[in-house]
């Protein structure tokens, strides 16, 4: 079932001008009434409930200057429920692969008229790069190890579902945090939400300037040892080596940080597994902890994300 717009949505991506680049500047409100977009949107992803086609006549350009599996076949997938054309382009196979600078692709593909652009790239800061060289909306898909919003919006959706509260529920990220958008994104919708946030990693990955970086009445802690926290955690959240960043795996990586069978049996029973994908098996995580049935909600991550970015473009382009 679809919703008109909702004003205070429609406000809070005003407010962050005509697009959407960051959780960093979502206020609370803003980011709560899109979970609640999102979640009215799920029956739809599920097919129990036929789509509206709000966004009918409409073209939405998945443009991805980085590889992608989830954020750009769910983004397509969202457009599509909503009734819009899509329109993907890819490094390969597109112009920028003879030397065509970012900018003047976006502004081709704006010439051919669309209504939003969607838009990853290497480039932290790329996407509001892009979104100021542009008259449509573009949404972030993930910018170079700045942010993730959508991404960050499916975690908090996810665990919603499972927890069912954020304020004082306590979240571990675990790994590759310097190089991770996700984390970032995370990161910052968390904290506004009130969770309390420990990052774990190897000095290299984690260091603690993060504690700095959010505001909001949640709070962010820095840990080097994963062990000892795991008992008292309601979420937790893996993260990939990101080897594309320059980052490597270390010896004993898996060892210290690695969510393996015998870490999975120290977490509280109620405590939800998540991963924001692409996996690294026996690196990050062990197949016991990416399958398990009770834990694992990686799956629905990837649900949530299509009825996530529903929401996100139906705010962005749906006509009141
Ligand atoms: N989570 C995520 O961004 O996955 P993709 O790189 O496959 O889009």
């Amino acid at each position: 079932m679809m919703h008109r717009v909702d004003t205070m949505t429609s406000m809070a991506m005003t407010r962050q001008q005509k697009d959407f680049l960051s959780l960093e500047h979502c206020s609370p409100e803003s980011i709560i009434q899109l979970l609640d977009r999102a979640e009215s949107m799920l029956p739809v992803v599920r097919r129990t409930v036929p789509a509206t086609p709000v966004l009918a006549g409409r073209t939405v350009a998945n443009i991805f200057f980085e590889n992608s599996t989830r954020t750009r076949c769910s983004f397509e997938i969202a457009a599509g429920h909503l009734g819009a054309r899509v329109l993907n382009l890819g490094t390969a196979g597109s112009s920028s692969s003879k030397g065509e600078t970012m900018l003047d692709t976006v502004r081709n593909i704006e010439a051919m008229g669309v209504d939003a652009m969607v838009i990853r790239t290497d480039r932290s800061g790329g996407a509001r790069f892009v979104a100021e060289n542009v008259r449509c909306p573009v949404i972030n898909a993930g910018d170079g190890t700045h942010e993730h919003p959508t991404q960050g919006l499916l975690d908090l959706l996810t665990i919603r579902q499972h927890i069912g509260r954020f304020e004082g529920i306590r979240v571990a990220i675990v790994g590759d945090i310097i190089q991770s958008r996700v984390a970032r994104s995370d990161l910052h919708g968390l904290v506004s939400l009130g969770a309390e946030l420990v990052l774990v990693g190897p000095p290299s990955m984690v260091s603690d300037q993060f504690k700095e970086v959010a505001c909001g009445p949640g709070s962010v802690e820095v840990s080097h040892e994963l062990d000892p926290i795991l008992p008292e955690l309601d979420v937790v959240i893996m993260l990939r080596v990101q080897a594309e960043r320059g980052s490597s795996i270390s010896e004993g990586y898996t060892e210290g940080y690695g969510l393996t069978g015998r870490r999975l049996e120290m977490l509280d029973p109620g405590c939800i597994v998540m991963h924001p994908g692409p996996l690294n098996r026996g690196v990050e995580i062990s197949d016991e902890a990416a399958d398990d049935q009770g834990r694992s909600v990686i799956l629905q991550q990837v649900t949530n994300g299509v009825a996530v970015r529903m929401a996100v473009l139906s705010s962005l382009l749906e006509r009141p």
